[in-house]
């Protein structure tokens, strides 16, 4: 069993990864894309996506942190993926399934599921740059339209040389509209000679007990399902452990709001707190009562005081 923390742009940043690696149970933690073009980029640009470089690749409860790179230009890629090993990375993943226009209109992301021979191109140019011994991951959707290349896109992936293959259960198109086609991963999983990460749509204990049953893999990635509940992945490994209470949540939240609050410009702070706590309602009925609270106060010092008054 693998349980693995996804890469999400703007929203898993940072402080998230670390307060919910903290909880335990984690195997490993995506960073968000680091967006590739046509240049080496600089140290800083790395530091600013992946700040865990700076303190040896892991989160601070020493939860091994990958990078992941977003582009398609072979030189570039494989002068990216040196350059996030030489810096600390825990081998390098590849993203070939970010839905965004901007991105997708500059040929990189999910727009490459149209394009297996480009796949194949892009994970063997930065597998070739690569150390030997660095784990090389990818991690793609069903495909873009729909899932016609499914099997094209993993096979290219794999002969490219990739270790290992996450898949989101579904099409670009699809978006994040529910289900999640997990069936489809079982699919793959009998065609792949490397091991297949499934992903989409695991919310809960129940949830990934599941998927591993209809993917024929326990190697999961959680994402949103996370966000929602930090001690998912510990709940995986141990069933009968309890759920966190919401005082628990409670100090989650003071904790994030602080680290927030120490290190981001005050116009960004009330996003953050309300993106959290957006997700967290979703779960927990102590936060949609808070979210009410909160949901058109921009005034830090307001949000202070209505943290501090948390019930
Ligand atoms: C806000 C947001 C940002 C995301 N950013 C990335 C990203 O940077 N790289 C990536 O490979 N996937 C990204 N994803 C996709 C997630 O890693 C994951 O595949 C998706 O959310 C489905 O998993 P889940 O149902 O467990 O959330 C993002 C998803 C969300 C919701």
């Amino acid at each position: 069993m693998r349980l693995i923390l996804a890469p999400m742009e703007g929203l898993a940043d940072v402080y998230l990864r670390r307060l919910i690696t903290a909880q335990g149970g984690f195997d490993r933690v995506v960073s968000e894309f680091v967006r590739v073009v046509d240049q080496r980029l600089p140290e800083r640009v790395f530091y600013t996506v992946c700040p865990e470089l700076l303190e040896g690749g892991r989160t601070r409860s020493g939860t091994p942190v990958r990078v992941q790179l977003l582009g398609n230009h072979l030189e570039a890629m494989a002068a990216n993926a040196q350059r996030a090993i030489e810096l600390g990375s825990d081998g390098l993943d590849l993203n070939f399934g970010c839905p965004s226009k901007t991105v997708n209109r500059s040929q990189g992301g999910a727009i490459l599921l149209r394009e297996p021979e480009t796949l194949y191109r892009v994970v063997r140019s930065v597998r070739r740059a690569l150390p030997e011994g660095v784990t090389l991951s990818a991690k793609m959707r069903l495909g873009f339209e729909d899932t016609g290349l499914m099997f094209e896109n993993a096979a290219a992936i794999e002969a490219g040389g990739a270790d290992e293959l996450t898949v989101h259960a579904r099409t670009k198109v699809q978006g994040y509209a529910p289900p999640a086609h997990w069936h489809e991963l079982g699919r793959l999983n009998e065609q792949l000679n490397i091991p297949l990460i499934a992903n989409g749509d695991i919310w809960t204990v129940d949830d990934y007990q599941r998927c591993c049953a209809i993917t024929g893999t326990t190697d999961v990635m959680l994402g949103r399902g996370a966000i929602r509940t930090p001690d998912l992945a510990r709940r995986i490994r141990k069933p009968d452990h309890t759920a966190l209470p919401w005082s628990e949540y409670r100090v989650l939240l003071a904790g994030f709001w602080s680290e927030v609050r120490a290190q981001m410009p005050d116009r960004y702070c009330a996003g953050r707190l309300k993106q959290w706590v957006n997700h967290l309602r979703q779960a927990h009925t102590e936060a949609e009562a808070f979210w009410h609270r909160i949901r058109t106060e921009r005034n830090v010092a307001a949000l202070d005081r209505l943290l501090l008054d948390l019930d």
